[in-house]
């Protein structure tokens, strides 16, 4: 079993606590769209305090809307739920212009061309290292096995930790995923990761490698650098946004391609088709159902009033499902024609890391299709499925292929 698993006693209690085990909350989110496009939940007052109403957008148009306008619609919700494990300075809570000269510094790193010289040399080769575990065993859950090791090995690797670091690394990125259900220890694994941190800093200052945490130390525009804080808030944020995302993405990708065999064989024959069905997974299945905002004055958003200071929930997964967008939008149907969707958000903040999640999901893919010749569910698996109502993913993915040496 995983190093990842061995720190929670069981998977899918943890997935249920943060996520809730709904397995499908699309016709929920298919009537308020009808019938509700803007939801507003009045927060019963706490004694001595104002409760504030929180509103629900569930409509493409409304979600582009308001996450095109940042100024109305501000990202500082976030640093208030978060940062206490991501930092104050975390990029993903900032608003311009600060959040425009953070992204700038980063954003060349995280470009196609910035990103082309990790496909084999760290995004293949870890790939293929998990592989290599499981490839004589002729069935594998790749969820444990693979998709969510698989992310945050890369992430090592690009940050240029010492290999026998990654177990480490790996408990603490757990812990900081899971610090709403354990809070206690979530402040204790964002502590020891800026301590493991920044000695490796100091280091890539004076002499720097060929890695990510070199880049964030020379990074500079005018004659400005980032500060220290503002590159553990980014590292740190690496964890939540380009851990946590992926594997999931991949296991929702997996579990459709694999559900459904014509499409599965359609990849398996034409690989230039998997760019598409990539895309495909993050609109049917997004690992995220929600983002947040907060509202910075008194606005109005689809002719229902928002007062100033208001959390305003854009629902991802409600807007990828448009009946007027898509047709037949609950399945996943990797020949439709492609139409941008909301799953890497939408405006400024939207996804840094989406050329990475690509490659990564393609590498993967590929290599899973490659060495695991009859890649099939395992009919006599334990019932996977896609859960959540906050992150969606499969929590198992049993599978069966034909056994080949690990050499192959
Ligand atoms: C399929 C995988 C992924 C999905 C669906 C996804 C989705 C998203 C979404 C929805 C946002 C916008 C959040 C907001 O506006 O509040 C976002 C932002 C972000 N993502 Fe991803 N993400 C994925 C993978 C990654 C990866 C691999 C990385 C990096 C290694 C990454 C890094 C980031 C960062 C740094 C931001 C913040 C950008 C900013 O504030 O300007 N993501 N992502």
């Amino acid at each position: 079993m995983s190093q990842l698993f061995e720190d929670l006693e069981d998977f899918g209690s943890f997935d249920d606590a943060v996520s809730g085990d709904v397995r499908d909350p699309y016709p929920e989110l298919a009537r308020l769209r009808r019938e509700e496009p803007i939801q507003r939940i009045d927060m019963s007052a706490m004694p001595g305090e104002e409760g504030k109403p929180v509103f629900i957008v569930y409509r493409y148009e409304d979600a582009q809307q308001m996450l095109r306008d940042n100024v109305t619609f501000s990202s500082s919700g976030v640093i208030a739920a978060f940062g206490p494990v991501l930092g104050e300075r975390v990029m993903l809570g900032m608003d311009e212009p600060v959040h425009g000269r953070l992204r700038s510094l980063v954003s060349k790193a995280f470009s196609q061309k910035g990103l082309a010289r990790w496909q084999d040399e760290l995004v293949g080769r870890v790939g293929n290292e998990l592989i290599d575990r499981f490839q004589a065993d002729g069935k594998a859950d790749l969820v444990k096995q693979f998709t969510f090791d698989y992310p945050s090995r890369i992430i090592a690797g690009l940050l240029g930790l010492p290999e026998q670091d990654y177990p480490q690394f790996q408990r603490w990125s757990i812990s900081l995923l899971s610090w709403i259900l354990n809070p206690e220890r979530g402040l204790a694994a964002a502590a020891a990761l800026c301590e493991y941190f920044a000695p490796i800093l100091e280091a890539r200052r004076t002499d720097p490698q060929d890695d990510l945490i070199s880049l964030l130390a020379e990074a500079e525009i005018d004659g400005e650098k980032l500060t220290d804080e503002e590159i553990f808030s980014f590292l740190r944020l690496l964890l939540p946004a380009g851990v946590e995302t992926t594997y999931r993405s991949l296991g929702n990708l997996l579990f459709a391609l694999l559900s459904d065999t014509a499409q599965l064989d359609a990849v398996r024959a034409d690989r230039s088709l998997l760019p598409q069905a990539i895309e495909e997974g993050v609109r049917w299945n997004p690992p995220l159902l929600t983002i947040t905002r907060t509202t910075t004055c008194d606005t109005e958003l689809g002719g229902v009033p928002i007062p100033a200071g208001c959390s305003v929930l854009p629902m991802l997964g409600s807007t990828n499902r448009q009946e007027d967008r898509w047709e037949d939008p609950d399945e996943f149907n990797l020949f439709r024609a492609q139409k941008a969707n909301l799953g890497w958000g939408y405006g400024v903040h939207v996804c840094l890391g989406m050329h990475l999640a690509r490659l990564e999901m393609r590498t993967a893919v590929n290599l899973l299709l490659d060495r695991l010749p009859g890649l099939r569910l395992d009919p006599d698996g334990d019932d996977p499925h896609i859960r959540g109502q906050v992150f969606r993913s499969p929590t198992s993915l049993p599978v069966l292929f034909d056994a080949v040496g690990s050499d192959a």
